[in-house]
């Protein structure tokens, strides 16, 4: 069994996800690369195998894993989690760093009645955070939301922004309830779960 601190990364196929998995597996961690596609994940494996490689860091294959899911499907959510729950005896960090942002007209509504955004955003990642928290209690966890620098006041009677859907206001509105999810964890699981929102400014690749 690896001694590595076990790092689970969403939207690791992506820009923050992505630069984090790297980072975070050549100080040492074990990293578990989270998305819907098994050939993107599979494809961003090699690349941090090769950044290893090229800096001399010995690892394993067992060191680089990786998980499907897609957060707009709560049942892929509770799928993903008991697959994590199985292959994973010990979780020490969740970084949400998942993200849909759909510039065309919406609101774009599931199969599940939920928007799109709102779904991939907030309630996949909550769910699965949520499913996994007692197995991170047990390892002084870290759950890292990557938040954004945007601030969009909540509309409680309009929470998905179904009924007036602008896709911009609807994308800053995860955000922010994304913050007060971040916030709202701390609170509740002090001393158990360590709970931070990170907003990392603008990066792109
Ligand atoms: N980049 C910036 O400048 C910037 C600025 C401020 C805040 N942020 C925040 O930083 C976070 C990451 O942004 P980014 O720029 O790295 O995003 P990105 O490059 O667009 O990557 C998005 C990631 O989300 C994953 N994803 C999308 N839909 C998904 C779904 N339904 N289920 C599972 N995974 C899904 C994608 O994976 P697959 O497509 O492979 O499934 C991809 O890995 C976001 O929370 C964003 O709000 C970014």
């Amino acid at each position: 069994m690896t001694t590595k601190q076990t790092i689970l990364i969403t939207g690791a196929t992506g820009s923050i996800g992505g630069g984090a998995a790297v980072s975070l597996a050549k100080r040492g961690a074990r990293v578990v690369l989270l998305g819907r596609k098994l050939e993107r994940l599979e494809a961003r494996a090699d690349s941090i195998r090769v950044a290893l490689s090229e800096a001399q860091i010995d690892y394993q294959d067992t060191d680089i894993a990786t998980l499907v899911v897609d957060f707009s499907d709560m049942e892929s959510v509770r799928l993903a989690a008991a697959e994590a729950m199985n292959r994973f005896p010990k979780i020490h960090g969740l970084i949400l760093s998942a993200v849909a942002q759909i510039p065309k007209k919406g609101p774009n509504i599931l199969p599940s009645g939920h928007e799109l955004m709102f779904a991939t955003n907030l309630m996949g990642p909550f769910l699965f955070t949520q499913l996994l928290l007692e197995r991170m209690q047990q390892s002084d966890g870290l759950v890292l939301h990557v938040i954004a620098p945007y601030y969009k006041e909540i509309d409680w009677d309009d929470l998905e922004s179904i009924r007036i859907h602008s896709p911009m206001t609807a994308y800053e509105r995860t955000k922010t309830c994304h913050r007060v999810i971040a916030a709202e964890l701390a609170r509740r699981y002090a001393g158990r779960v360590s709970s931070v929102a990170f907003n990392p400014g603008f990066i792109f690749r």
